[in-house]
């Protein structure tokens, strides 16, 4: 049976975009901020926006903050829409529409959150959710060098110091190595009951592949070239060789399914539909 929106109270979601102020920016790391938008969109944690730039584009990002009058997105700047974003000021305005695209489920006793570079941003939002269910939650936190990392404060504070775990590529904070050898270290030891990551392509897909392997459940949230973004109608999104509509049938998706991908972490599509193995930045938020 399909659940409907109505079904599972979610938001519906806007389709023409929302004109609205950028009302403050903080910054997170090197070249990362939280962009806050006055805007009403109520979103769970997973889904995204798409952030309308007039004359420039159209990007979806993870939403990282929602309270009901702001949202909050944590944006990495690595190309001309960023670029623009990440410089833009207080009192300037952007087009807004969302949310769109699955959510991550909640389930089990104890969770492990596994992000790298700005994906923690959906995660930690989702880590509330969950403390606010009872759930104890542990976070495995990465980026290639300590001036990359999100949220360590935010996390620690939610969950405290002993619940975090920090890896960086190259030892300058945390453990040296990357986040998915913390999660093996992790599943020897202790009783997980679901793994959500969030991060680069192949990061996600190791990760899935630990989860699997150790019997746990899981999800991901996929990235891909959205251009409808949202709507589902030009198929640009679409992932070989299932073809699933990651900006509706995703971003979150469970270990299953990512397993089934055989493009994740391989390629992906650009612009204009042209395949593009997966190199460096997708390993390197
Ligand atoms: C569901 C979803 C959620 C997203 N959430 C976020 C988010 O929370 N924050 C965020 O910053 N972005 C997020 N993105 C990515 C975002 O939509 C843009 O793709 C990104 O900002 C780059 O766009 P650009 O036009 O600035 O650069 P592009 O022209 O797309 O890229 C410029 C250059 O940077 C490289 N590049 C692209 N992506 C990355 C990367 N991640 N790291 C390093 N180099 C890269 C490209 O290969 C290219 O060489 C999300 C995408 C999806 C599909
Ligand atoms: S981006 Fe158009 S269908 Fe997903």
């Amino acid at each position: 049976m399909f659940l409907t929106r109505k079904m599972i109270k979610m938001e519906r979601p806007l389709e023409r975009p929302q004109i609205v102020e950028i009302s403050k920016s903080i910054d997170e790391a090197e070249g990362i901020k939280t962009v806050f938008l006055k805007s009403d969109i109520k979103a769970r944690p997973g889904q995204f926006v798409m952030v309308w730039i007039p004359r420039l584009d159209e990007k979806p990002f993870a939403i990282s903050y929602s309270n009901g009058v702001e949202i909050g997105i944590t944006v990495a700047a690595v190309g001309p829409f960023s670029n623009k974003l990440y410089a833009m000021n207080p009192g300037e305005r952007v087009g807004v529409r969302g949310p769109y695209g699955t959510t991550y489920h909640l389930e089990g006793k104890k969770i492990v959150m596994v992000g790298g570079g700005y994906g923690a941003a959906s995660l930690t939002m989702l880590a509330e959710e969950a403390l606010q269910q009872g759930i104890k939650v542990k976070f495995i936190l990465g980026a290639r060098s300590k001036n990359r990392l999100v949220y360590v404060e935010r996390i620690k504070k939610l969950i405290g110091s002993d619940n975090l775990t920090v890896t960086t590529d190259d030892g300058s904070m945390g453990i040296k190595g990357y986040v998915t050898d913390a999660l093996q270290q992790l599943l020897k030891k202790e009783k997980i009951d679901k793994i959500f990551v969030c991060g680069p392509d192949k990061m996600m897909k190791a990760a899935a592949e630990i989860g699997l392997a150790a019997g746990v459940k899981g999800e991901i949230s996929g990235e891909r070239w959205f251009k409808c973004g949202g709507m589902g109608l030009c198929g640009h999104c679409c992932v070989d060789p299932i073809g699933i509509r990651l900006c509706v049938e995703g971003p979150v998706i469970d270990f299953e399914t990512a397993a089934k991908i055989t493009e994740l972490g391989e390629y992906h599509r650009v612009k204009s539909s042209r395949k593009e193995k997966i190199g460096v930045h997708q390993t390197e938020v």
